[in-house]
């Protein structure tokens, strides 16, 4: 039997999970202090999503009924494709009217994954992302507004 994907909401005590988890979806590593901070400053919510006793993703978002912004969002890479982002994305669009975030215009996944629940592009951030090496990616900004 699958079993079932259960959110919590994001807390303090979920640092050291949600920052191996984004070290494991991304190349850059936040650490444990650095989700700490990011957790509790003002207006920080977030979910961090359970199979069973196992963490397979989280969100981080700053903001409020009216607007909020991811700040950054990830599933487990061994998860990938199986809805735990889009669960994820769902309950966030739950909490506000306007979700907006910036994106790495190369990262063809995520901006498939926000496409597919209507976010739109509304914007460029130009050599937004450091990739090392004097190397810059754009920035998209996309948003969805919640009817
Ligand atoms: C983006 C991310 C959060 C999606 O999480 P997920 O749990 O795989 O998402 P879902 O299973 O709900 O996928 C929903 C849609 O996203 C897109 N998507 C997800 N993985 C994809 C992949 N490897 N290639 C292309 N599209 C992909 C697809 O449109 C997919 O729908 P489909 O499978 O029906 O075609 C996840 O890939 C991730 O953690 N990436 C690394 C971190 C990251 O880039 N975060 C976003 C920063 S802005």
């Amino acid at each position: 039997m699958r079993e079932e994907i259960v959110l919590e909401a994001l807390c303090v005590a979920h640092s050291e999970v949600v920052a191996n988890l984004h070290q494991r979806a991304f190349d850059e590593n936040w650490s444990a202090k650095e989700f700490q901070n990011l957790i509790t400053m003002p207006a920080s919510f977030g979910f961090l999503a359970l199979k069973g006793a196992l963490p397979v993703g989280f969100v981080l978002c700053q903001g409020d009924d009216v607007e909020a912004e991811i700040i950054t969002i990830a599933s487990d890479p061994a998860c990938e494709r199986r809805g735990i982002g889009t669960i994820l994305l769902q309950c966030v669009l739950k909490q506000t009217q306007r979700l907006f975030l910036e994106v790495a215009e190369d990262n063809i996944k995520a901006i498939n994954f926000y496409e597919k629940q209507d976010f739109q592009t509304i914007g460029k951030r130009p050599r937004y992302y450091n990739r090392g090496s004097g190397n810059h990616c754009d920035a998209l900004v996309m948003q969805k507004e919640v009817s």
